[in-house]
């Protein structure tokens, strides 16, 4: 049976708002045009996440936020809820990137507390963990990933889905990626922790960090790699394009 992948986009602060909205509208034409079986999400800057839902309104296509406030409504200045964004359509939130633990201090307790938000929604949680370049070298990437886990409490809430997406943080925009054993060790090890942990329909296993047009089909044919989870490469139409393509060969 063919194992059908979930391909993530995350658009970070990227492009303009005027350039984003064409992007929305370029890929929904050709997403139209292919046959697709993979589960495609995008994730914008929140201020075109209105425009993205309208265009993507008769797609194959889910829309996602690339961050939360664990607070449904409340006196959180420059925040939006996760309620807000159930509200508005989002079906997936990005929670815990690495540009957010490292420029918005947030922990693995923060982590938590939006986890367990979004657990009182409809929404889908893709919850990124990955190890410091420091981690991978003195060989304790995976007690690191295995920690951000433990300490999210991701294996424990009950959620229909569970999305975890692998980014190690040294791969990020960096054009480095792990190796195919290193990649599999991981996402096996982080199987393996939910599996065992109760409450835990299904998990997803993404990678991310410095995914290709070149690479993406080695990482797709790794046992135990559900999809990907695309920064930069997922802001070029033609290149978005063909990682898509890839999932379908
Ligand atoms: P790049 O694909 O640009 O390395 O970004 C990965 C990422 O951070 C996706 O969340």
């Amino acid at each position: 049976m063919k194992n059908h992948k979930i391909i993530v986009a995350n658009w970070k602060m990227n492009p303009s708002i005027f350039q984003g909205i064409e992007l929305l509208k370029s890929i929904n034409q050709s997403i139209n045009e292919m046959k697709v079986s993979s589960k495609i999400v995008i994730c914008p800057p929140s201020l075109i996440i209105r425009d993205a839902l309208i265009i993507f309104s008769n797609s194959i296509v889910s829309i996602g936020s690339q961050d939360c406030h664990h607070a449904e409504i409340g006196p959180y200045t420059g925040d939006l809820s996760y309620k807000m964004f159930e509200d508005i359509g989002c079906e997936y939130a990005i929670i815990g990137h690495s540009e957010r633990r490292a420029n918005h201090f947030e922990d693995n307790k923060l982590i938590f507390e939006k986890l367990n938000s979004i657990n009182r929604s409809k929404i889908i949680p893709i919850l990124c963990v990955g190890e410091s370049f420091v981690e991978r070298k003195s060989g304790l990437a995976s007690e690191a990933v295995i920690r951000q886990i433990d300490e999210s409490g991701i294996n424990k809430l009950e959620f229909d889905q569970k999305i975890i997406a692998y980014e190690p943080i040294w791969a990020i925009g960096s054009g480095k990626i792990p190796t195919r054993d290193e990649i599999m060790s991981i996402h096996s090890k982080i199987r393996e922790k939910l599996d065992t942990e109760g409450n835990n329909k299904d998990i997803k296993v993404l990678y991310g960090g410095s995914v290709n047009t070149e690479n993406v089909s080695d990482i797709f044919s790794i046992n135990g790699v559900d999809g990907a989870l695309v920064g930069g490469a997922s802001l070029k139409k033609a290149d978005f394009i063909k990682i898509i393509e890839s999932a379908e060969i």
